[in-house]
């Protein structure tokens, strides 16, 4: 769709809240780094979005998105606070370290701002509460980063489970292995190690796979427990307080028992690496990278739950979301609810190996 298209498509937009005015969104980024960096780009290639400031902390990122950006000539800052009083940035992503998220969200939506904000949507409990609060009283469109939800195939593979394809679903394995840790002396290690700044790789990254198990067991986790630490990398680098592997059990409200791990130390060639989901239900199990289900019964042949491959992928049909949703006023594939038990569903876990003991969900005292 080119720029007319849209103009003439959004028209017809009558949603509440929905965008109506035929212009492109004006859009605001705020940590143009790696992730904020790809954002860009891929909000660059938007017909309906036009992006009119930028902003980073360190100046050689913010000029090298400015110039990224120059086709629409975008203001740029050092401070977000002065990105959100302009009054032409309707929109905002929000690709900053994670400790950052929740009160830049919060301000961006008092600012009367549509917000994209990458995962975890914050680190800690009470944050996340207070932006729950304010994302649902406000009138713009919120979105969470955790682009698996616009996964054609895994809203397949949901469906089906759904439905009951499995059977009643009693089990979830599923990891996420690396072979390596995140480069020492990275673009993002200056906050990456700090689990004070990152909320530790559980809340960091696994915050993506333990959302999709939320997702496919159709509940949230009543309770966790579990193991973990700097196994392989213990002080490195110095004063790293992240953990580079832990296991978990985690048990949900419909009874579903789950096991995880997550590793950065899964030797190369070692079988059984990288990322994988098994949901096993009375009936057989679901395969959900691949979205295939394999019956228990005896001689049955496997079943393919899903289209071929991708129409598109699904981080660039996220951000298409976001701004499809400030069109109609529908409701996000990752919306503030998602975003927020992703997050505390990885703080569970985080916490029950801190404290070496059986973390209740009702101990984070967040009402979803
Ligand atoms: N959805 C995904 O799959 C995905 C993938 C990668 C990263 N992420 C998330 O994106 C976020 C950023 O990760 P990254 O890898 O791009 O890190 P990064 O370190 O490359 O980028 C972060 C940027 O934020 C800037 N920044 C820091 N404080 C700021 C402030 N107060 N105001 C403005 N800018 C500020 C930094 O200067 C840096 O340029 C993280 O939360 C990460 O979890 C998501």
């Amino acid at each position: 769709m080119n720029r007319r298209e849209f103009a003439l498509s959004s028209m017809g937009a009558a949603a509440a809240g929905a965008q109506v005015t035929g212009e492109p969104v004006g859009t605001g980024v705020i940590g143009t780094g790696n992730r904020g960096a790809y954002l860009l780009k891929v909000v660059l290639g938007e017909p309906g979005a036009k992006v009119v400031a930028l902003c980073d902390t360190k100046p050689d990122r913010l000029d090298k998105a400015a110039t990224m950006a120059a086709r629409d000539t975008p203001v740029t800052f050092s401070d977000y606070r002065r990105l959100l009083e302009r009054k032409d940035v309707q929109a905002v992503f929000i690709a900053t370290p994670c400790d950052l998220h929740a009160e830049m969200s919060i301000a961006a939506l008092q600012a009367g701002k549509h917000v994209y904000c990458e995962k975890p949507l914050g680190i800690e409990p009470a944050s996340l509460g207070e932006l729950l609060r304010v994302a649902r009283s406000a009138k713009t469109v919120f979105q969470a980063g955790q682009q698996m939800r616009s996964s054609r195939n895994l809203q397949q593979v949901a469906a089906r489970l759904r439905e009951g394809i499995a059977g009643k679903l009693v089990m979830i394995k599923a990891q996420r292995h690396a072979g390596d840790d995140l480069a020492h002396e990275g673009p993002s290690a200056d906050w990456f190690f700090d689990a004070k700044r990152s909320g530790d790789v559980i809340v960091e990254m696994a915050v993506h796979n333990l959302d999709a198990c939320n997702w496919m067991c159709g509940s949230l986790p009543e309770r966790a427990a579990g193991f973990g630490g700097a196994l392989v990398w213990a002080n490195v680098p110095p004063g790293r307080t992240n953990m580079d592997g832990y296991t978990l059990s985690y048990e949900y409200r419909n009874g579903v028992k789950m096991s995880f791990t997550q590793v950065f130390f899964h030797p190369n060639g070692m079988p059984g690496s990288g990322q994988f989901f098994h949901v096993f239900g009375t009936e057989g199990g679901v395969d959900v990278s691949s979205g295939t289900f394999y019956p228990r019964a005896r001689g049955a042949k496997p079943v393919k739950l899903v289209e071929s491959a991708e129409e598109r992928s699904s981080r660039d049909a996220h951000v298409a979301a976001f701004y499809e949703c400030i069109r109609t006023g529908a409701k996000p594939p990752a919306d503030v609810a998602i975003g927020v038990t992703g997050a505390l569903t990885a703080i569970l876990g985080r916490e029950a190996i801190y404290r070496k003991r059986m973390m209740e969900w009702r101990e984070l005292g967040v009402d979803i």
